[in-house]
């Protein structure tokens, strides 16, 4: 790969050729190049090169504005419209959109294009909060699919074929099918049954793939959304792939998305200004996929594979939890481990506080499981410590006594209200009007509608959103959360079992 010549990293190239030339900046940004970084180094002495503010003075070198060579995110003529088609070419779009906002801003502004104020569209109820808050901003009208559970692991994942199928039938006004997957635990669906029915009504299917950037690189992946025909998919390139935080792409295919207004809604909902080093990341990971992707694919897999054929032969009480593998419609990544403790005598909580004590950080817990998700740069060093510290946690569970265990499966957590397959259409508003709020006991909650979004974090995906009816279920799930330590967004009484309502319902 040859980072100087353009064209192969076009974006990311042509930043380092214009900072090579050590331009002079009458512009914005207020570092200037990094300069004040390296004055203040220089000036103090307080700070030596190599401390993190002299790499940010290196970054700070490509983080430049919008100059007659650098190009326009929200008008690309040049190098950035260059990077994104080699994006489209590599993901397999007809066209790719750098987003600096993560999949947060493509989910958002993917909706506000699919549908106008008041048309009705189809959603799978377990979604991450962005597509509700899209909902919401669009003003339409939703009908919410329950999801299927997978039997082996308990966890959701899209609404059943036939689900949808009845759900089509029934609302044939629909303008927007939307879907997520893989889910955050790494299962997924094969989808093309599914676009081949919703494309047989003419209407488009958005696939929030945020899990999934790394989708359809290698025969040994399950397929992406993009290679079985959906129009328009989201994928936070910054989870899967090497590319810095915020950095995803949102891609389209076929015609069924208007693509000026999407543009136009992208520029509504993303800064003016949006970051040159996120999107040269974008550029990069595309770029170094290309390259190196197919042997580091490769190379990570078999090291999982080693991974995971030592726990089955060790036999220890923490496990790997797979799919059900005769279930043919059904995917699961590679890169993404469940791990749990089969004797029930730690939930996912402990567990991850257990890698925790061992500097091992997981990306999330469940009342069952900690997941790990393993990068493209695993080693076998990695693997032996991966070893050592299961062995460790063996232990620790080893010496605990059992009590009553939190994730039988009547415990496990769906994040939904599970009451109907396909929900009554429900009006999404910006900003409900039900009426004056109180905040009440959660027990106490029960039939009534919930005033705020309950969110634990991650996954993301509201347990309860403005207007939905708490029922008894979603009552228990939020307490057996709490009381395992989980995290709650943007709510303070939740966790001291107190929830706002509307006090007109
Ligand atoms: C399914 C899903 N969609 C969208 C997002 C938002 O992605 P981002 O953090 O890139 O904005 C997340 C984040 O966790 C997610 O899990």
């Amino acid at each position: 790969l040859k980072m100087n010549n353009m064209g192969v990293a076009p974006l990311w190239d042509g930043l380092m050729q214009f900072a090579k030339q050590e331009p002079a900046s009458y512009h914005v940004p207020g570092h200037r190049h990094g300069q004040l970084y390296r004055q203040y180094i220089h000036e103090t002495g307080l700070l030596k090169q190599g401390d993190v503010i002299d790499a940010l003075a290196e970054l700070a070198r490509i983080d430049v504005t919008e100059l007659s060579v650098t190009d326009d995110l929200h008008e690309p003529a040049g190098m950035i419209k260059e990077a994104q088609q080699k994006a489209a070419t590599y993901f397999g779009a007809d066209h790719t959109f750098f987003l600096v906002g993560g999949s947060t801003s493509g989910n958002l502004a993917i909706i506000l294009s699919s549908c106008n104020v008041g048309d009705l569209i189809i959603v799978q109820r377990n979604v991450h909060k962005s597509i509700i808050n899209g909902c919401k901003l669009a003003g339409v009208e939703v009908v919410f699919l329950s999801p299927d559970v997978e039997q082996m692991t308990g966890l959701m994942t899209v609404p059943s074929f036939s689900t949808l199928e009845a759900a089509l039938h029934q609302y044939t006004e629909a303008k927007a099918v939307i879907l997520t997957n893989p889910n955050y635990y790494g299962l997924s669906v094969k989808l093309e049954h599914y676009i081949e029915l919703i494309h047989s009504y003419n209407i488009p299917v958005i696939v929030d793939e945020a899990h999934g950037a790394h989708y359809g690189l290698h025969t040994s992946l399950p397929q992406s959304a993009l290679q079985v025909g959906a129009d328009a998919v989201v994928q936070s390139t910054h989870k899967t792939l090497p590319a810095l935080t915020m950095a995803a792409m949102l891609h389209i295919k076929g015609s069924r998305i208007n693509l000026d207004r999407l543009q136009h809604n992208l520029a509504m909902l993303e800064s003016s200004s949006p970051s040159y080093v996120l999107m040269a990341s974008l550029d990069l990971a595309r770029a170094l996929m290309e390259h190196k992707g197919k042997e580091w694919i490769e190379q990570a897999l078999q090291l999982i594979e080693e991974l995971i054929n030592w726990i089955n032969k060790a036999d220890l009480c923490i496990k790997l939890q797979q799919i059900d593998k005769s279930e043919q419609d059904l995917d699961q990544d590679p890169f993404r481990l469940l791990i749990y403790d089969s004797t029930t005598r730690m939930d996912g909580f402990e567990l991850q506080r257990e890698f925790e004590k061992y500097n091992i950080w997981v990306e999330m817990a469940t009342t069952q499981y900690a997941v790990l998700v393993i990068h493209l740069s695993i080693t076998e060093k990695d693997i032996t410590q991966l070893k050592e510290t299961i062995l460790k946690i063996t232990k620790s569970i080893e010496q605990k006594c059992y009590f009553n265990g939190h994730h039988s499966p009547s415990n496990r957590i769906h994040y939904i209200n599970e009451a109907t397959q396909i929900s009554l259409p429900m009006k999404m508003e910006r900003y409900k009007q039900y009426g004056s709020k109180k905040t009440i006991l959660l027990d106490a909650a029960i039939g009534a509608k919930s005033a705020e979004m309950i969110v634990p974090y991650p996954p993301g995906i509201p347990i309860l959103f403005e207007g939905e009816t708490i029922t008894a279920s979603i009552c228990e799930q939020i307490k057996v959360l709490t009381q395992l330590g989980a995290r709650f967004q943007g709510n303070t009484t939740i966790e001291v079992g107190e929830i706002e309502v509307f006090m007109n319902d």
